[in-house]
């Protein structure tokens, strides 16, 4: 299968080669490199042996592919996508970006929650897959059993977001941030006033010289109750996708509302959530738990003790895992149809390059 890979080489297209070098699967696959700024240099080396990276604006180059495979982002899919297209490409587009997420001809990709609705398009001549955003799917993977069970009328989900969802460039930024406030704090006697430390660590995140380029304010010390941009009703962009994605990932009719507050906080990789769910039913804690569990193979419950949350329940915790925890769950004092839990899952991971890699794996016939 002559397989394109187009923004090899950025974050999500790192994890991607790292994920498939680690299972294997470049093994009998015709890879090919496109770039959008090294054409005619070295394309990186899977297996296949030395070769040339292409222009990744070269139509006629890309429609020799059965596959392409983008994480070059959504401004290279809405420009190079619609010419493919028309240039008569049928091959299979796998494309991390949202640019076509809305799309009728998109199908979402989460396999562990989705299959059947991938093995429908499939066999319907659906020839274009989209990963789905980072915190649906992790809400998702987290959640699944209790939507397969119809046991969800609604959800709220309010998040903890990694800096990794706004880019490279994002978690160098919180670093630097941590940098300054370490530098700053360094000289203070570590016995000394906790209000000279505080007075400090303030003055250093209101200062001009924090770098907050990305960000637009600190992230290191403190937290950012928005993400992505406003739309209608007050909503983020991020948080309209929490329903729109997950119903269309999961094809619910009638549509299960999802909505709540993205909020960007300063862990590195692995967005969090604490969800509020209403159930269309009561149903006692321990159902509910094993519904959980056994919704796919990557999914933990974590038993609600403070030594199993903090070994297992944070983003630290869950940093360059495939596991995707879910705790704190319990009824809350609304009424006993009033579920919360707790969820934590690597962004790069099932929130970007595996639910890609899967799908690929898929269209080969290998899962
Ligand atoms: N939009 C997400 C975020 C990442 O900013 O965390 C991509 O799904």
């Amino acid at each position: 299968m002559r397989t394109g890979f187009v923004g090899w080489r950025g974050m999500v297209g790192s994890v991607l080669r790292q994920r498939m070098l680690a299972e294997g699967d470049f093994t009998g696959l015709d890879p090919v490199f496109f770039s959008t700024s090294a054409a005619g240099g070295a394309a990186p080396d899977v297996g296949q042996g030395p070769a040339t990276l292409l222009r990744a604006d070269d139509v006629a180059a890309l429609a020799g592919m059965d596959v392409i495979l983008t994480c070059q982002g959504g401004d290279w899919t809405h420009a190079m996508y619609p010419r493919l297209r028309a240039a008569g490409w049928d091959g299979v587009f796998i494309d991390a970006s949202s640019a076509l997420r809305t799309a009728d001809e998109a199908t979402l990709v989460l396999d562990p929650v989705n299959r059947p609705v991938i093995d429908a398009a499939l066999a319907a001549g659906c020839r274009t897959f989209v990963g789905p955003n980072c915190t649906v799917s992790l809400m998702l993977m987290g959640l699944v059993g209790l939507f397969r069970a119809g046991l969800v009328e609604w959800v709220s989900t309010m998040t903890y977001q990694a800096a990794s969802g706004a880019g490279a460039a994002a978690m160098r930024e919180l670093v630097a941030q941590m940098v300054a406030l370490g530098q700053a704090t360094a000289g203070l006697d570590p016995a000394g006033d906790i209000l000279d430390l505080d007075a400090v660590v303030s003055a250093t995140l209101a200062s001009e010289g924090l770098p907050t380029q990305v960000f637009q304010a600190p992230l290191a010390g403190s937290a950012i109750p928005w993400v992505d941009r406003l739309v209608d009703g007050g909503q983020t962009r991020e948080e309209w996708k929490g329903g729109y994605e997950a119903n269309k990932i999961m094809g619910l009719r009638p549509p299960v509302p999802v909505d709540g507050i993205c909020v960007r906080i300063g862990a590195m990789r692995c967005h969090a959530q604490a969800v509020t769910i209403k159930l269309t039913e009561a149903v006692p804690l321990a159902t509910l738990e094993r519904l959980i569990a056994e919704a796919h193979p990557w999914v933990d419950v974590v038993p609600n003790t403070p030594e199993a949350t903090r070994a297992q329940l944070t983003p630290a915790a869950t940093a360059g895992s495939l596991r995707v925890p879910v705790g704190r769950l319990r009824p809350l004092a609304m009424g006993p149809e009033y579920l919360t839990a707790f969820t934590v899952g690597d962004q790069l991971l099932w929130g970007a390059a595996e639910p890609l890699r899967r799908m690929l794996a898929i269209l080969r016939g290998r899962l």
